[in-house]
């Protein structure tokens, strides 16, 4: 059985496809009763008739009867309200259920996850953090859904900087270049390859035969690239822990792992008649890809040099994760700029026929994080902020913020709980924008306890954990849901809408519908908190109030679990 909204949709979609087949009720969540049908309106104009005829012929057709009672509104509107005994049996049902009636995906999907992929010898920056934080929502909560997921962290390894990179290894000494990866100094390993490679021309000159070596597949030259894999690898580790994310080291496939597939994916573009030469490079011309002057766009897949590049790795990825992983569905979590280059790189895919049409494939784009003065995030001196100190400071924050609210915690609590909230305020700030539009880093704003915040999120829950901990044991088994009191009546609708949150957010792929979703679950429990006391309330009126409280707090829980945000006990 799915959902409430869905029970009535298919329900109500009976009796239009009676008059219209196939036709929409078009039913929403409304202000004005519990949901409202709009789909009347289209309808009354293909059957040529005054839509309140055709509202009130639906309104009497019965097919909600024993659920909810339908009323005709304004110029054919049905707004539709629940029947308190079907509201009340559907909690019931929610009750006993862990997963508060969100269904399993099956057949379950394999879904692949391109996220966070942040490149090695080089800082992660605030780009990456936006990734790895809503690629990470999706992997979660398509696996709360049932799905298989197969994260993919498509890590920059590979490539003629690795020249460079290698050859300032070399000069520093193996041992201090190790010390200075292990410790996170990226940014000072990478700035120093770079300030010897313009500087100086016979290390210019040693970083392209080393790149040779290390294409030609050289074992010395592969084992320092190895060092700087490992390394970096280790080291992004450290950053996923800090931010709780479930990337683990084994996702970490990145771009050199395709290096053997590029000569097979140029070889059968060929075969198919698809490459062109262009500039002395090897080209496809997908359709409908023009430049401003309407000249088609080539998706380069091998350089003059015969080198690959970023197409054609790209490439190779979608058919390994098509015809190797049986991937059902593709996700990648790239920055906005990359838009072009993925569109191009499905298009020639499906061209090829890697990526057949019942493959869903999106590019999960999002904007750039500023900075108050809204510029790109940097620091003062220009450089990318680096993402660990971005948290640290986030949790000392944090932490000062529990001190000054008189916390009882000892110190290691203190900090864990602390940290728990950092990751809160960045995360959720992160994620209940619009993934598209650019937002302001504001830890001030992130951090606070009122407001569309995660710490806000979690004290909602902790204070229904703090509730129901003082209530003690309860047997919620019998409790009636009279839900006479107005708020706790909107409490209840709140919480029937959780299944339809979850599958809006994946399907859009957009985590900031299940913030709102969180959000507005927590100002009803606030309204339901003023106008009805729990604790010092009796009998089934108590019992139904914490019952209430109970599936909001599991709720809550759940869905910012789905996020990847803790629901800590107490705060
Ligand atoms: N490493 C790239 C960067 O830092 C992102 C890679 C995105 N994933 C992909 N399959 N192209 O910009």
């Amino acid at each position: 059985m799915g959902s409430t909204y869905e029970i009535l949709a298919e329900r109500l979609a009976r009796s239009f496809d009676r008059l219209v087949p196939g036709a929409d009720p078009a039913l929403r969540a409304s202000d004005h009763a519990d949901y409202q049908a709009n789909g009347v309106m289209a309808m009354a104009k293909t059957l040529g008739r005054a839509p309140r005829d055709v509202a009130s012929e639906i309104a009497a057709a019965g097919d909600l009867d024993g659920l909810a009672t339908i009323e005709v509104a304004g110029p054919g509107f049905l707004n539709i309200t629940l029947e308190p005994a079907f509201l009340a049996s559907r909690l019931g049902t929610l009750l006993g259920d862990e997963r508060l009636g969100l269904e399993l995906v099956r057949p379950a999907k394999t879904v692949v996850v391109d996220y966070s992929a942040p490149n090695v010898a080089k800082e992660m920056h605030v780009g990456h953090l936006r990734s790895t934080v809503i690629g990470d929502a999706l992997a979660r909560t398509e696996r709360l859904v049932g799905n298989t997921v197969i994260a993919r962290n498509h890590v920059g390894d590979w490539g003629t900087p690795f020249g460079m990179l290698i050859e300032h290894l070399l000069d520093l000494g193996e041992d201090r270049a190790v010390a200075e990866l292990s410790i996170g100094d990226l940014n000072t390993f990478y700035q120093g390859a770079r300030s010897a490679f313009d500087a100086d021309e016979d290390f210019q000159r040693r970083s392209r035969a080393r790149v040779v070596l290390l294409q030609g597949g050289d074992p010395e030259t592969r084992r320092l690239w190895r060092i700087l894999v490992d390394q970096s690898v280790t080291y992004f580790s450290q950053v996923y822990a800090k931010l709780d994310v479930t990337l683990t080291p084994e996702d970490v496939v990145g771009e050199s792992f395709y290096n053997d597939a590029l000569e097979g994916v140029v070889a059968d573009l060929e075969g198919l008649g698809l490459l062109e030469e262009s500039g002395g490079a090897r080209c496809v011309f997908p359709p409908g890809f023009t430049n401003r002057d309407g000249e088609p766009l080539p998706l380069i897949v091998q350089k003059r040099d015969e080198g690959f590049g970023y197409a054609a790795t790209d490439l190779a990825a979608v058919r390994d994760r098509v015809a190797r992983l049986h991937a059902d569905e593709l996700l990648y979590v790239v920055g906005a700029p990359q838009v072009q280059h993925l569109a191009m790189v499905f298009a020639v895919a499906r061209q090829a026929g890697w990526l057949p049409d019942t493959v869903r494939c999106e590019h999960v784009a999002f904007g750039s994080v500023l900075s108050p003065d809204r510029k790109m995030y940097k620091t003062r001196s220009g450089e990318t902020v680096k993402l660990v100190e971005l948290i640290d400071e986030a949790i000392d924050r944090a932490d000062d913020a529990l001190v000054a609210r008189g916390t009882d915690l000892e110190p290691d609590a203190r900090r864990e709980l602390a940290t728990q909230i950092a990751q809160a305020a960045v995360k959720y700030a992160d994620l209940s924008t619009e993934r598209q539009r650019d937002y302001v880093f504001d830890l001030d704003r992130m951090l606070a306890f009122e407001g569309d915040t995660g710490p806000y999120l979690q004290y909602a829950h902790a204070r229904l954990r703090s509730i129901l901990r003082r209530a003690g044991e309860l047997d919620l088994a019998g409790v009636d849901f009279a839900l006479v009191d107005p708020t706790a009546r909107d409490l209840a609708l709140g919480l029937l809408g959780w299944p339809d949150a979850v599958a809006s957010m994946l399907e859009g792929a957009a985590p900031h519908r299940l913030c709102t979703y969180l959000f507005d679950l927590a100002q009803r429990l606030t309204a339901f908190y003023e106008a009805c006391p729990v604790l010092s309330a009796e009998g089934a009126v108590r019992l139904e109030r914490l019952a209430l409280c109970d599936l909001a707090a599991r709720t809550l829980a759940l869905g910012l679990g789905a996020l990847g945000i803790a629901a800590p006990e107490r705060m």
